[in-house]
């Protein structure tokens, strides 16, 4: 019998160190050179393993990707956050660790995301990216992400650029 060895499903409490180490391995790797040094230092550390215990406990949407029991990867979303643009939902955050990029996993977290928003009635969704996010700006477009915003984001003094992208 052949066994999968990847598995998509809602984060549980005990996940919350595992997915803290996707966190900081992954924003590191994405950020370093884009957000300013202390300011990336700061958001990194603020989201330990209580931060993400609360977040589970808070029943936020959170998916993870385990592969061979390990979690690489998570993915966070729920309703869209600015009123003003009409779409439904939001996908918050996907990250996965560095070594699991490329392997088709961001692929199917996303669509795990898409179907579990549909499940909730969410027919359209946005995502927001840092305009110097290469690898991310690459992905949603290749999914079939349309730019629809640009808006500046505040990191301590300094200003980045970001990018919404609209999927009907
Ligand atoms: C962005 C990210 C989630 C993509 O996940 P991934 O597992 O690396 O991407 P996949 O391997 O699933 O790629 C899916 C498809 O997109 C394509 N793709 C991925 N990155 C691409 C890029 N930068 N440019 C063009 N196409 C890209 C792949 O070729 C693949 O195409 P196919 O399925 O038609 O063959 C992942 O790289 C990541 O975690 N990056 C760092 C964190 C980050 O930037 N997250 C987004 C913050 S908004």
């Amino acid at each position: 019998m052949v066994k999968t060895l990847i598995n998509i499903r809602p984060a549980q409490i005990d996940d919350a160190s595992e997915i803290s180490g996707v966190h900081d391995s992954s924003w590191y790797d994405a950020y370093r050179g884009i957000i300013p040094g202390r300011e990336l230092d700061r958001m990194i550390a603020r989201r330990g393993p209580l931060w993400w215990k609360s977040a589970i406990r808070r029943g936020s949407r959170l998916l993870v990707l385990e592969y061979d029991h390990i979690i690489c990867g998570y993915a966070s979303y729920g309703r869209n956050r600015v009123m003003s643009l009409p779409y439904q939902g939001e996908l918050f955050e996907l990250y996965l660790t560095p070594e699991f990029q490329g392997l088709g996993f961001g692929r199917r977290l996303f669509n795990s995301m898409r179907e579990d928003l549909a499940r909730q009635g969410y027919q359209n969704l946005l995502v927001w990216a840092l305009a110097d996010n290469d690898r991310a700006l690459g992905f949603y477009t290749h999914l079939g992400g349309r730019e629809i915003r640009r808006a500046p984001e505040k990191f301590g003094t300094e200003l980045r650029e970001r990018l919404a992208f609209a999927f009907d």
